[in-house]
């Protein structure tokens, strides 16, 4: 398996319960090693470029201003297969079908607020990882 990185956002659920230390050690324990990191506040501008890919889908509106109502903290995580290994920790968009153990069946609220991100391809994450970090702030 090759060791690959992921981007991962704590959305502003878990921000605003104060859960970003048992998500973090969610990831930590199972081998993704946080190799950067940062609090931020997105603007809607922000949060409507990354989630361009949805636009048309109707719930986009609901998702841009859901993640521009509280600060999220974004990440690259780094371990081996860890974009698929992300997915897995972190379980089903829907926390309905999440299975136990995941971060979203023990967290998430909703479809909407559901804590946390993570790219979903390998492609994907490179794009990702670009539009928030810059190279020199990934400290592996
Ligand atoms: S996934 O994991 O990308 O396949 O999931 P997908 O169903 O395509 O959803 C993409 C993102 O949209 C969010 N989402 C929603 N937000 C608000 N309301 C509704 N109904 C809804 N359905 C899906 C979902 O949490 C995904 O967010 P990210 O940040 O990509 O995980």
């Amino acid at each position: 398996m090759a060791v690959e990185r992921t981007l991962s956002i704590l959305k502003p659920d878990a921000t605003r319960r104060n859960l970003t230390g048992k998500i973090n050690a969610k990831f930590e324990e199972k081998g993704l090693r946080i190799i950067a990191q940062r609090r931020i506040q997105l603007t809607k501008a922000q949060a409507e470029g990354f989630y361009a890919v949805h636009k048309e889908r109707p719930f986009f509106n609901d998702l841009v201003s859901f993640m521009i109502s509280g600060p999220v903290v974004v990440q690259v995580l780094e371990g081996e297969n860890a974009v698929q290994a992300n997915r897995d920790i972190m379980g089903a968009t829907n926390p309905a079908n999440a299975e136990a153990g995941t971060i979203r069946k023990e967290f998430a609220e909703s479809i909407e607020a559901n804590s946390v991100h993570g790219s979903d391809s390998l492609d994907n994450a490179k794009t990702e990882i670009a539009y928030f970090f810059k190279p020199e702030e990934i400290v592996p």
